[in-house]
């Protein structure tokens, strides 16, 4: 639909004003991921070459820059001014891995748009984010930025988070634009090597890891990232199927486009030609803004010139960046985002710090109470040990370049501010590593990866002297925070070796041992979880982290996170999820049989389960029923269960609902999930949970990429986790 506005400001513009649109730059200050960053943005402002910034903030500056385009070019046209707030803007929450743990679309919603209120105050009125790629592979740090393995779930999680940053109205100031990416299959690198090669069927596409990108589209999405992989051959951001063919022509997106940092350059390197031939391709592809590589500054004028690139195409780019302006109001007012007063008002106040201790207490998973170590009494001695414990550097997670970590509360300070009688006293115990070479690669942000020059043995020392008269010893251990996230792969996810010396000592000592252990990943930790050990994962847990692990360990909140991604026994399992197929040859659930689709040297379970996690007290699940045992198609069914709190806690369950189409056209997964609630429970409380299947929930893309429901016996699950046995079956007609 043609908005007159920007339609008779296209009339006025030059290709030059055009073509300059679609360049966003990044002045520096901000996190530059790649080793370019723009220069002269000053100059290029005036010169009409610049349509976005990012990397600024500040309502002040975004003013003046607002005010350099508005006052010093010829049409006046206002910046887009983007950033990074993938968990939070200064009022950090836990990496969105961790907050996906939480299964609570409303929570999640409502920490996007505190993201969004927080950042719009501070000047920016666009954000690359949500970031929605599927991710089946733990050796890639990035899964640390999504919301796992299950496009299900990460589809409801794109909904909430694209809801909570544009919410109903645009025009409203506290909103900004949402960014999906990485369009497409960014997640799906080989070997888990981070802007690798990926390559996969349009079956699997479809089926698996295309749809959160959809459900955000739907959710209405304004801008799209594409991604650095290739997809079929061709680098993502230079790929017609992808960005028009699928985008636009199959799914209907109107918005706009938006390169990753430098990917169409990086077409060169992946062998697709010279920057004019790159930025050619991307723009016929349908990319209409390029980041920080200024090839379509510098190119696409010769191209028009020389027939390779039509001046329509320019045009309809330039006009979707028009229109997402106008969107947002900026014709009418440039300086909406830049008024002084909003920072004090609406950053880090105390409402945006409860809802992150909230966020951050329902994302911790619970694997293991040995003994029911847990909760703590708060007035115990606690040996708190751990190179995590006392670490301000490492709370907040990856991909906060908005947080300071110096706000953010450590273990220690929480364990003390909500227990203040417990008795504490703390160690390093060891360092995250002990290997200098790894840690510098960490500590590119700034010192994450500290190594003392204190010896390992005196460090150790040190935490078992501590240990000595406590009651309880509770070690912090795990990632630092840039261990995980955008270029930081690893083939190795165990514990590092200096912290696991650490943990096996402690366990010697006889004392009830708690980790409380930090990640952005599913790590390898079978040694782990054989020690008798208690394990909490919580994630890097945001600006809140020390009040909210505080709160769980010593029974304040009740842990209720479910794992989103499964967590594997070692490396060699990967890539592993939880809606695998049966194959021909399926394992036999007992012993090992030759012949059949296994490992000789581990079975094929993994460690830990999808939407596996424990409580302090007990659920139990009973007369699982369907509304109806044959359905006609276009029909919805109701699944309801019974759930128990069986223990001793009120606490949170997350009912889940799994199905399994018994025979179709295409190998069906053993089980996919299709439902989810969170339930408060108080103890000996029984609820009966009703979840819906709806007609959609039972279709699929087929051979044809026909999306159907193929009649026939369904199977369905409900319970706590992906192994949930409760089981009934109906029959689409
Ligand atoms: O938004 C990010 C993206 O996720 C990775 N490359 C840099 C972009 C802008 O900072």
């Amino acid at each position: 639909q043609a908005i007159p506005e920007v339609e008779a400001l296209l009339k006025k513009m030059t290709l030059e004003e055009k073509i300059g649109q679609l360049n966003l730059l990044t002045p520096g200050g901000g996190v530059a991921t790649g080793s370019v960053v723009s220069k002269n943005v000053e100059e290029k402002i005036k010169a009409g070459n610049v349509g976005g910034l990012f990397g600024v903030s500040g309502p002040d500056k975004i003013r003046q820059a607002q005010e350099i385009a508005v006052k010093k070019t010829r049409l006046g046209i206002p910046l887009l001014i983007g950033s990074d707030i993938i968990h939070g803007y200064k009022t950090t929450f836990p990496t969105p891995l961790g907050l996906s743990s939480s299964w609570d679309m409303n929570l999640i919603e409502q920490t996007a748009q505190i993201a969004a209120k927080e950042a719009t105050a501070d000047g920016i009125n666009w954000n690359f984010s949500p970031m929605v790629d599927i991710a089946r592979d733990p050796r890639w740090g990035r899964i640390a930025e999504g919301a796992g393995e299950d496009p299900y779930l990460g589809s409801q999680v794109a909904k909430a988070m694209v809801r909570g940053y544009q919410q109903k109205d645009l025009t409203n100031e506290a909103t900004m634009i949402a960014t999906v990416k990485h369009f497409a299959l960014y997640g799906a690198s080989e070997g888990g090597r981070d802007y690798n090669t990926t390559d996969m069927s349009r079956v699997r596409m479809f089926n698996e890891y295309l749809p959160p990108y959809k459900a955000a589209i739907d959710a209405g999405a304004e801008s799209v990232m594409s991604s650095f992989n290739d997809v079929d051959g061709v680098p993502a951001s230079g790929n017609k199927w992808l960005l028009t063919d699928l985008l636009r022509d199959k799914w209907g997106f109107e918005g706009f486009v938006v390169s990753d940092y430098t990917s169409v350059n990086e077409m060169i390197a992946h062998g697709m030609g010279d920057l004019q031939a790159v930025s050619a391709l991307s723009i016929n592809a349908g990319l209409d803004m390029d980041m920080v590589g200024e090839g379509f500054l510098t190119t696409l004028k010769k191209s028009v010139d020389e027939g390779k690139v039509s001046e329509e195409t320019i045009t309809q780019a330039c006009r979707r960046i028009l229109v997402a302006k106008y969107k947002l109001g900026l014709f009418k007012d440039p300086y909406k985002y830049s008024d002084s007063k909003r920072p004090k008002r609406d950053i880090l106040t105390d409402a945006n710090k409860k809802l992150a201790r909230e966020a951050a207490r329902k994302s911790f998973v619970l694997f293991k109470n040995e003994n029911n170590t847990l909760p703590l009494s708060k007035t115990a001695k606690i040996a708190l040990v751990g190179p995590l414990a006392d670490s301000k550097n490492n709370m907040l997670g990856t991909w906060a370049p908005t947080g300071d970590p110096q706000l953010s509360v450590s273990i220690l300070e929480g364990l003390k501010n909500v227990a203040p009688n417990a008795r504490i006293t703390y160690a390093k115990g060891a360092n995250i590593s002990n290997d200098t070479s790894f840690a510098k690669k960490v500590n590119v942000f700034g010192p994450r990866l500290e190594i003392s020059e204190e010896s390992a043995e005196a460090l150790l020392a040190e935490a078992l002297k501590a240990a000595e008269n406590a009651d309880v010893i509770v070690a912090v251990v795990g990632e630092a925070s840039e261990m995980s996230g955008e270029a930081a792969s690893r083939t190795d996810i165990s514990i590092p070796e200096s912290q696991k010396v650490l943990i096996r000592e402690l366990t010697k000592t006889g004392k009830p041992v708690v980790l409380a252990l930090m990640s952005g990943r599913p790590l390898v930790i079978m040694e782990e979880l054989d020690l008798p050990v208690s394990i909490l994962q919580i994630w890097h847990p945001g600006i809140e982290a020390g009040n909210a692990v505080a709160d769980v360990l010593f029974g304040d909140y009740n842990p209720s996170g479910k794992l989103t991604a499964t967590w594997p026994r070692n490396v060699g399992q990967i890539p592993i999820y939880h809606s695998e197929k049966n194959t021909g040859r399926p394992a036999p659930s007992e012993a090992f049989e030759k012949f059949k689709s296994q490992y000789l040297d581990a079975p094929n379970a993994p460690l830990l389960a999808f939407g596996f996690g424990m409580s302090y007290t007990t659920f139990d699940y009973k007369n699982l029923q369907v509304s109806k045992k044959e359905i006609a198609q276009g029909e919805a069914i109701e699944v309801s269960v019974d759930v128990t709190n069986t223990g001793a806690y009120d606490g949170t369950e997350i009912v889940q609902l799994y199905l399994h189409d018994v025979v179709r056209s295409l190998t069906p997964p053993m089980r996919t999930l299709k439902g989810f609630e969170n339930v408060f429970l108080k103890k000996g409380e029984t609820k009966t949970v009703v979840l819906t299947l709806q007609a959609d929930d039972l279709k699929f893309y087929n051979g044809s990429l026909d999306f159907v429901a193929e009649a026939g016996d369904f199977e369905i699950f409900v319970g706590g986790d992906s192994n949930a046995s409760l089981k009934e079956t109906f029959t689409l007609n």
